[in-house]
């Protein structure tokens, strides 16, 4: 055994430091801050706390971990895996301690934060008919052998590919219409009122291709839209790391930015790289990091 202080490593966070041979797995995590499940305050009861230790060679975190790393499966954990079931390499984290260093993943279902999708997903289907609707469209290039005017040509693309027949659209629209043509590559989105007593619809307003760059464009996801975003840190393929409006924690500009640095925590915790949190943490008192860092 060596004589160093263990270093313990907990995936998927990431979260590392060195403990006492002795320390249950445990206690180190929660002192670590590990995101880990235990209802029946480490006395071997509930089985809640299990946790999965890794042996071998992490070239990536310069550990190499010896498959004596966790101490011998004992009593309890003996009785629990015969009463509860215990998944095979699993082990109950309040009952291993850390001898030499080790590699430790908590599974999803051992997380108390763990994303729950308590709603069941169906195909209730809604039929939205709102009167006014944004529609993006792709217009025919003008073509010199058969003339024919933007606005002709954007009720054709209605038509074909919307079944909306006789579009028109006020000066105002109308006069923004080839700009935004030609700026958005012949695609433009537009906002179509149809009145309900069948008069001609109408174009209010429109934009250069897809309405202000929409992350999800104009659809939902339908039953994605309730929230599976993934995490930052792939738990699936290592080294893969996903960042922006798709991703935890979500769209828009603030939720983008806390996305990158959460992904670029992980690639620095991954690689062993001293984390410098004044670049990527939400500071308190809002100080730009050149100054803090000055
Ligand atoms: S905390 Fe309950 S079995 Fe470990």
């Amino acid at each position: 055994m060596s004589s160093k202080t263990p270093l313990v490593i907990f995936t998927p966070s990431g979260k590392r430091g060195q403990f006492p041979a002795g320390t249950p797995v445990l206690t180190a995590a929660r002192q670590l801050g590990v995101d880990i499940d235990s209802v029946c305050g480490g006395r071997g009861r509930c089985a809640k706390c299990q946790c999965e230790p890794a042996y071998g060679d992490f070239p990536m975190q310069g550990l190499s971990v010896a498959s004596d790393a966790l101490s011998e499966i004992n009593e309890v954990e003996e009785r629990v895996a015969r009463v509860k079931g215990l998944k095979d390499g699993r082990r109950l984290g309040c009952q291993a301690t850390i001898q030499t260093d080790i590699v430790i993943d908590i599974p999803a279902e051992a997380q108390v934060h763990r994303q729950v999708v308590r709603k069941a997903a169906s195909d209730r289907r809604i039929e939205m008919d709102p009167a006014t609707r944004l529609l993006t469209v792709r217009v025919a290039e003008p073509d010199m052998h058969v003339p024919t005017g933007d606005l002709e040509r954007l009720a054709t693309a209605f038509e074909e590919l919307h079944g909306i027949a006789g579009g028109s659209a006020p000066l105002t629209v109308l006069r923004r219409l080839q700009p935004a043509l030609r700026k958005g590559g012949w695609q433009v989105t537009c906002a179509l009122y149809q009145p309900t007593d069948g008069a001609a619809p109408v174009v209010l307003d429109l934009w250069q291709g897809t309405w202000e760059g929409a992350i999800y464009g104009l659809a939902s996801h339908g039953k994605l839209a309730g929230g599976f975003k993934p995490r930052n840190r792939s738990r699936v393929y290592k080294n893969l790391y996903l960042t922006g409006g798709s991703a935890n924690p979500g769209p828009g500009v603030p939720m983008v930015l806390m996305s990158g640095a959460t992904a670029a925590r992980s690639v620095l915790e991954d690689h062993a790289v001293p984390t410098n949190d004044e670049w990527l943490s939400v500071r308190e008192n809002n100080s730009s990091p050149a100054t803090a860092g000055a």
